[in-house]
């Protein structure tokens, strides 16, 4: 199967949804899938592309980590396989562009980590969080002891990586991990719609907030202030700084350019 078919791409507007599309293993993530989920996200760097909404066809959004062909794996292609997912996970979160995960379904282990890669998470009701590993004699290999603990605190990451049972969507919203909460139906339009909000910020603006809360998160205070001081700096460099300021005194909307 080429990569282009196991994730779905495609433009609505200045977004770019991607769709993974191996429903009969919900969605798992095998080799071949992190490298197509790679290959897409490389799509969301073409400048036309202003957010990214990431969801799953049929009834998961992904239910882990390849488990077929992780009983196959030695230690060492173990310590890789996990490289991989964490090589491309950081290539999801390291984008510019805004990225939401929409989450239809199960997202467990890989899933539940791909999703906390993403900038938020959109649930719907039929979601299911969790990290089931140890279930598996594993533990999680995807940013599941990382990512996870600095959205919900280290507390509740303990809890679901040690006892592996899943969450509700409700569950996952009132601890922090889902931002806003979603009849089945409405999930995609609700991602778009916010994704939209998005794209008529300044693009360049957007960028740099983005960078300084990622790397302010894992920064002292003080050098995540001295990041924030320099970013203010720099956007005043921006066409878009010009446009936006210009746009507010003249009382129409900004007409921003990205640069
Ligand atoms: N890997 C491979 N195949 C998977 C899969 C996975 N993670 N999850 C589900 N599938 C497959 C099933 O084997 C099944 O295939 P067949 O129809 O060929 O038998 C198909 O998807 C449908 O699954 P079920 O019949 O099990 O569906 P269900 O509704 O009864 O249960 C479920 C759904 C609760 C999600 C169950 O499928 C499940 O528990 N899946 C595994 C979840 C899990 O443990 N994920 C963590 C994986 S480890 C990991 O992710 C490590 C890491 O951090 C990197």
């Amino acid at each position: 199967m080429g990569n282009s078919e196991i994730v779905r791409s495609e433009r609505r507007g200045a977004a770019l949804v991607l769709t993974i599309d191996r429903p009969k293993a919900l969605n798992a993530l095998d080799a071949d899938t992190l490298e197509a989920l790679a290959e897409r996200f490389d799509e969301a760097r073409d400048g036309g592309v202003r957010a990214l909404v990431l969801t799953g066809e049929g009834r998961a959004f992904v239910a882990g980590a390849d488990i077929e062909s992780m009983g196959r794996m030695t230690p060492a292609e173990a310590e890789r396989f996990s490289r991989l997912g964490h090589e491309t996970l950081e290539t999801l979160e390291s984008l510019e562009v805004p990225t939401i995960a929409a989450v239809n379904g199960f997202a467990l282990g890989g899933g539940c980590e791909l999703a906390c890669a993403c900038d938020w998470i959109y649930a719907s009701t039929k979601a299911r969080f969790g990290q089931p590993e140890v279930g598996l004699g594993l533990i999680p290999g995807f940013g599941g002891t990382s990512r996870l603990l600095r959205r919900v605190g280290i507390a509740w990451a303990k809890e679901l990586v040690l006892t592996g049972e899943p969450l509700t969507a409700a569950e996952a919203h009132r601890i922090g991990l889902v931002n806003r909460v979603f009849e089945p139906e409405a999930l995609l339009d609700a991602s778009l719609a916010v994704a939209e909000v998005v794209v008529k910020r300044g693009p360049v603006a957007v960028a740099a907030a983005k960078r300084v809360l990622q790397e302010g998160q894992d920064a002292d205070v003080r050098t995540a202030h001295a990041l924030e001081q320099q970013a203010f700096g720099l956007v005043f460099a921006s066409g878009d700084r010009d446009e936006g300021i210009a746009a507010f005194l003249d009382k129409r909307d900004p007409n921003f350019e990205g640069v």
